[in-house]
């Protein structure tokens, strides 16, 4: 068998984003999933296991035996990387037991529930050299690596204002009924981590502003929103930041956006032009100049970059979302485990969740201190 043998913890029949990766791993024929853990109940697992038309000798009850269980298998039956799909509490303990066993990983952001513990993976990592992504999904769109390629390529100048904004609604109708609060993980911070807003999509803003730019942030002050007293989680966020060029600018996260589905859009602006690009239309960059009239890059062009070329599948006028940049990703990784060249940034790595667990502490000490400038 030539595919890569890919395990799956959690992205049960119950979860958001295990669909995204079962068809983003099957996307380019490179994967073939064998087993896993979908769902702590192992009747459930088992179910799901028997819908997905799976095997059911190589789906475990936990983590921990699917482990000792493949370790027991030879080499070349068994599972060479794991996705991590889990809530977020459970990245860290999965993560450390698969690299320290010799798995490959791919892993949901946030990476962690600490920036400790996230170090602690690196240094694993570093020791055991592991192929080890964290699925910032959206750097995985054509026209986001479009951007990142014009934005290195000079053709906006020196960065001067960066903008982003995630705007979602969904935690309105939940977080003001203290049944449905309860009831949701995110807003739970002993499976969440110490943040809602900007750990779920603040971080996505982050991850995407450092991919696309080139820069490092350098400073933030955030000023959160938790709406009640005895809600312990933010859901709502905005963040002013300094660049490491010195330019200014700001992430806003917002899940209580009411009417908002997942309005995430990204402005970099240059001395000589700006890039936008919006998830909810994510087949378009626009490229705003003074000299120029307004212009429309599009997926699936011979104008585009090489690398935002490689991540299209059919022609351009056929929309792609993001399933296929999930599946972009997956083929990064695919090509690290198989010790192909990788173009730069074709999976964002570990290093990627490290600075986004950063930035997620960072964002909350700024809050918990009075809305002050905090150093990264
Ligand atoms: N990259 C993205 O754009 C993106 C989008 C959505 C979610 N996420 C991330 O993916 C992760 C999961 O989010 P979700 O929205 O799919 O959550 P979810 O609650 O919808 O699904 C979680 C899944 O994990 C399973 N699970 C729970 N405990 C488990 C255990 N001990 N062992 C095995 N399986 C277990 C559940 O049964 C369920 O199938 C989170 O870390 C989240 O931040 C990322």
């Amino acid at each position: 068998m030539n595919k890569i043998r890919l395990g799956i913890l959690g992205g049960g029949s119950d979860s958001l984003i295990g669909v995204v990766h079962r068809i983003a791993s099957q996307m380019f024929d490179k994967f073939k999933i064998v087993g896993g853990v979908f769902n702590p109940n192992l009747e459930k697992n088992l179910d799901f296991a028997k819908k997905i038309d799976l095997p059911q000798n190589r789906i475990y009850k936990d983590f921990e035996t699917l482990v000792e269980e493949e370790i027991r298998l030879p080499i070349d039956k068994r599972m060479q990387v794991i996705s991590i799909l889990t809530p977020n509490y459970l990245h860290y303990p999965m993560a450390k037991k698969l690299i320290q066993n010799g798995f490959n990983v791919i892993c949901e952001k946030p990476l962690t529930t600490s920036h400790a513990e996230a170090l602690e993976l690196e240094l694993l990592q570093k020791e055991k050299k592991c192929v080890f992504a964290v699925t910032y999904t959206y750097t995985g769109y054509p026209m986001v690596r479009q951007m990142k390629q014009m934005i290195a390529d000079g053709v906006i100048g020196e960065i001067q204002k960066v903008d982003l904004q995630y705007y979602q609604g969904w935690i309105n109708p939940i977080i003001h009924d203290i049944k449905k609060r309860s009831n949701t993980w995110r807003l739970n911070p002993e499976k969440s981590g110490i943040s809602c807003c900007i750990g779920d999509i603040g971080t996505h803003a982050f991850d995407m502003l450092e991919y696309v730019s080139n820069l490092k942030v350098s400073k933030l002050l955030s000023d959160l929103n938790y709406l009640y007293q005895d809600n312990p989680m933010d859901v709502d966020g905005t963040i002013l930041l300094r660049m490491s060029n010195g330019s200014k600018g700001l992430i806003r996260a917002s899940q209580i956006a009411t009417g908002e589905e997942n309005n995430f859009t990204v402005a970099i602006y240059g001395k000589k032009g700006a890039l936008k690009w919006e998830q909810e239309n994510p087949n378009y960059l626009n490229y705003l100049s003074e000299n120029k009239p307004f212009q429309i890059f599009k997926r699936g062009n011979p104008y585009n970059s090489n690398f935002s070329e490689d991540g299209v599948k059919i022609p351009a006028g056929h929309p792609e979302g993001i399933f296929d940049a999930m599946g972009n990703i997956y083929k990064g990784v695919a090509k690290a485990i198989n010790n192909e060249k990788c173009f730069s940034g074709e999976y964002p790595k570990l290093s990627e969740g490290v600075r986004g667990m950063l930035f997620i502490e960072k964002a909350i000490a700024s809050n918990n201190k009075g809305n002050i400038w905090v150093e990264l």
